[in-house]
Parts: C-alpha cells; sequence; structure tokens
C-alpha cells in the first residue's frame, strides 16, 4: 500500500505549475463521445480519476487515443455500448457525466450508480428530475442508473439546489434536445463554464454558462474540435494554502487568478500577502497570521474542496476561527485526524471550531478523502517532525504528481511502499 513519508518543518518556496482541472475535465472528456468526429483535448490532468474515465470511454467503444501526456483525441463515431459499468467507474464520481452524454446521444443510457469521496450522501435525484422534464425514463435497477427516451424535448428545469454535477449532466443531454432548454438556479464553478465553452466549440448553442440561468438551443449534430482544459482552481487553492501553513514563499503558475479570488481572498484575510499575476499569483507570509470565519458555498463562494485544506491553515494562526460546512454531511471528519497533530479543533454539527495551535507535531495518518487527504500532506509538511499518511489512494485521483511538486517547492516528501521504505526515506533525508 503506498503511503507519503514527510519531514515537516520547512516553509516551501518557489513556483510550481498547476494542470488541467480534474473536474473539467471529467465533463469534458464525457461531451467528446458525442460527436463522431475528432475532439482533440488539451492540458488533461493525469490523475487516477481522469484516466478511469478514459479507460471506460475506450470500454464502450470510442476512440481513445492518447497524443501525449496531457492530449487526448477521442472520437465517438466508434462507440457501441451504452452500458457503462467496471469496477473503477462504481468508485469514481465523474463518470456519471456519461449519463447525460449518452442519453443525449442515442437516447439511452445504463450507468453505474456513482461512487466518490464520502462526504456525504449524494444524492442524484436532480440529474434524474433534469433528464425526465427533458422526456426520459429513469430507474435504477442493480446498482445501475437506466435512462431511456424515445425522444428528447427541450423543457424549463429548476434544480432545487446548486448543484455542479446535475447542472453538467443535464447540460450534456439537453445539447441534443428538441427546441430551447432553461436551466435555472444552476452551478457557476468555473467547470461548469469549461463544459459549456467546449461543447460550443463542437457547435452546441449553450449559453448563460457561469450565471444563474443557462440557455440550450437543441442542435442535431456536434462537429469536431481542439480544446484546452481549464486550470485546477483546486489544486492550485491546495499548494497556496500549502505555502500559507509552512509560511513560505509561493507562486502558482499557469492559472486564472479570478478563479482563485474565493480562495485569495480569504488567504488575504487572515494576513497573507497575494500578488497576482497576468497568469500566476505568488503567496508569501510576512505577519503573524490571524483567524477568520468560513462558509462553504457554492461558486462563487469559497469552495468545499479548499475546506480541509483552509481549516489546516487556520489550525496554526492566532486566534480561534470557524468553519461552516455547508455543501457536504459528512466533510469534517479528517479533524479527527488533526487533533492527533496537536491541533485544537472541536466540531459542532457541520462546524468546526479551530483554536490555533503555535506548533503541529508529526503523526501516522490516514487520508480520509481526496481533499482531507492533500490537506493532512499540508500539515504534516509544516509539522515538527516526520509523518506518514497512508490511504493515499484518494490523493492520487486529484492530484497530478503531488510529492514531486511538492519536492520542487522544498517539501520534503516521498512516496513509499513500506514501512521499511519509510524508515529509510527518514534516515537519508536532511
Ligand atoms: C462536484 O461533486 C465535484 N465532483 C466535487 O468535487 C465538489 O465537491 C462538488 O461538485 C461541489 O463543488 C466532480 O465534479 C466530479 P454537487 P458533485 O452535485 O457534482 C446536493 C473533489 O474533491 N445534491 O455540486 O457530486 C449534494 O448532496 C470532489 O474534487 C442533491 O441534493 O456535487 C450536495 O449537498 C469532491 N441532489 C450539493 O447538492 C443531486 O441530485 C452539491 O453537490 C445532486 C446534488
Amino acid at each position: 500500500m503506498e503511503q507519503f513519508a514527510i519531514r515537516g518543518g520547512r516553509p516551501l518556496t518557489g513556483s510550481v505549475a498547476i494542470s488541467g482541472a480534474k473536474n473539467a475535465a471529467l465533463g469534458i472528456l464525457a461531451a467528446a463521445v458525442m460527436a463522431d468526429e475528432d475532439v482533440i483535448i488539451h492540458n488533461v490532468p493525469d490523475v487516477d480519476d481522469v484516466n478511469i474515465l478514459l479507460e471506460t470511454i475506450a470500454d464502450i467503444g470510442a476512440t481513445v487515443e492518447r497524443l501525449s501526456r496531457h492530449d487526448v483525441r477521442i472520437n465517438g463515431s466508434t462507440l457501441n455500448s451504452c452500458v457503462v459499468d467496471n469496477t473503477f467507474i462504481r468508485k469514481m464520481r465523474g463518470g456519471y457525466y456519461l449519463l447525460g452524454a449518452l442519453l443525449g446521444k442515442y437516447h439511452q443510457a445504463e450507468v453505474a450508480l456513482p461512487g466518490g469521496c464520502t462526504i456525504g450522501t449524494r444524492p442524484i435525484d436532480q440529474h434524474l428530475k433534469g433528464f425526465e422534464l427533458l422526456g426520459a425514463r429513469t430507474e435504477i435497477v442493480n446498482g445501475m442508473v437506466v435512462a431511456k427516451a424515445d425522444e428528447l424535448e427541450g423543457a424549463s428545469i429548476y434544480f432545487d439546489t446548486v448543484t455542479v454535477g446535475a447542472t453538467i449532466n443535464v447540460m450534456l443531454s439537453a445539447v441534443f434536445s428538441k427546441g430551447r432548454t432553461v436551466l435555472e438556479n444552476v452551478a457557476k464553478e468555473p467547470h461548469v463554464v469549461d463544459v459549456a465553452s467546449c461543447l460550443n466549440s463542437m457547435g452546441a448553442k449553450i449559453k448563460g454558462a457561469g450565471t444563474d440561468l443557462i440557455r440550450i438551443d437543441g442542435v442535431e449534430k456536434l462537429h469536431g474540435t481542439e480544446y484546452t482544459v481549464i486550470p485546477d482552481q483546486i489544486e492550485a487553492g491546495t499548494f497556496l494554502t500549502a505555502a500559507a501553513v509552512t509560511r513560505g514563499d509561493v507562486t502558482v503558475t499557469n492559472v486564472i487568478p479570478k478563479h482563485l479570488d474565493c480562495i485569495t481572498s480569504k488567504l488575504r484575510d487572515i494576513g497573507c500577502t497575494i500578488e497576482e499575476y497576468d497568469d500566476a499569483v505568488r503567496l508569501y507570509v510576512k505577519k503573524p497570521l490571524k483567524g477568520t470565519k468560513i462558509r462553504t458555498q457554492p461558486y462563487p463562494g469559497f469552495p468545499t474542496d479548499m475546506q480541509p485544506q483552509m481549516t489546516v491553515v487556520l489550525s496554526t494562526v492566532n486566534g480561534t476561527s470557524t468553519v461552516n460546512e455547508t455543501i457536504f454531511e459528512n466533510r469534517l471528519t479528517y479533524v479527527d485526524e488533526l487533533n492527533r497533530m496537536g491541533t485544537d479543533i472541536s466540531v459542532e454539527g457541520n462546524i468546526a471550531i479551530v483554536n490555533g495551535v503555535p506548533k503541529l507535531k508529526g503523526a501516522q495518518l490516514s487520508a480520509p478523502d481526496l481533499r482531507a487527504g492533500a490537506a493532512l500532506v499540508t500539515a504534516a509538511l509544516a509539522a515538527e517532525g516526520d509523518s506518514v499518511v497512508d490511504e493515499i489512494k484518494y490523493i492520487l485521483r486529484g492530484y497530478e504528481d503531488f510529492a514531486a511538486k511538492l519536492r520542487q517547492l522544498g517539501g520534503r516528501i516521498e512516496m513509499v511502499s513500506s514501512e521499511t521504505e519509510a524508515r529509510k526515506f527518514f534516515m537519508q533525508v536532511v
């Protein structure tokens, strides 16, 4: 079982290039199968979730060719099955975008119920509601979501809750629905906009992505395109918080600074210095940091996917902070792990009360999910002494070359596969 061995206590410094956005890539790769021509996608992150989706797309017959590590060619003309099921896809979430894509294109889809990080119950009722309003029949049979339609017709759909997944999924099927579809109370995340932009570059007619209302005029066909995935806002935010918690000086490059405002504004509030450039953001710490209040919200609010990383920073600043997780009901379980490093955090319902402590101590840790796992790694880099983080399979799902990028910033971290290897690393590292 792979683990990260980490020797903490050194500020991270330097610059690091951010990869393509995982959650945008998942939607875009599913969208690509909707055309019967070549769709070439650039800046595809080489992370497990994306690679599983690519293998799954190949499994159902579409042509998938890796042109290079971050460039993929997909052609949906060879697709021969609308049944999407394998042990890996059941463990991730993004596979459910094939529901919207296949239902739109072939009027039928059968996709294994999505898994993903265990951060809450994560229902898919809003996806199904959207498909049904477009004219599909949906049911869950033996762990598979089955959606079928004789015809799909544009409709007015108001989502009961703001959801990234349902917004993207229903948008995908509405692209091929007859007439106009209006989606209201939609998610405005940069990756929603990115999926819409890619679809538009394939000939779709989508307007309003990035606002509360998306209007889609159905088309009969999509054509090939060449498209570049946006940089990963959450990966960039994770490196910025890693810089903050280690009191370092890090520049994230290849980013869209505007997408990071929701994160950098909070880092500024607590006393970090942020400098913005055209496609880079620098964070450094030149004065003592102080506590704040965080409430996770859909974009442009503070992202739930940055909540654990920000809590780690707050655990080391002066004063008391509160962190209110409003999106997922079970996304504070990592606090027990963190407290083993000497933090002083208590949880009441979905609120973490964080009393800053001057120092973190290394510990044996376990990653409970993707973002909390990454947060524990940043805590270990800041801590005095040595830590081992296991269950890093979660982290590898969403961060490309995580350890290598941290090493580039001076972080002492190594992926090891046994206690012996970890001991060896700790003996040799300076
Ligand atoms: C996406 O999950 C991301 N995953 C998550 O990223 C991210 O945390 C989340 O959006 C919020 O930003 C992917 O893009 C693959 P939602 P998703 O639908 O689509 C409720 C990461 O770390 N809801 O926006 O599953 C739901 O329970 C991952 O990269 C319904 O009630 O999230 C939640 O409370 C973790 N019914 C809220 O909406 C539905 O039908 C937002 O969920 C759908 C969602």
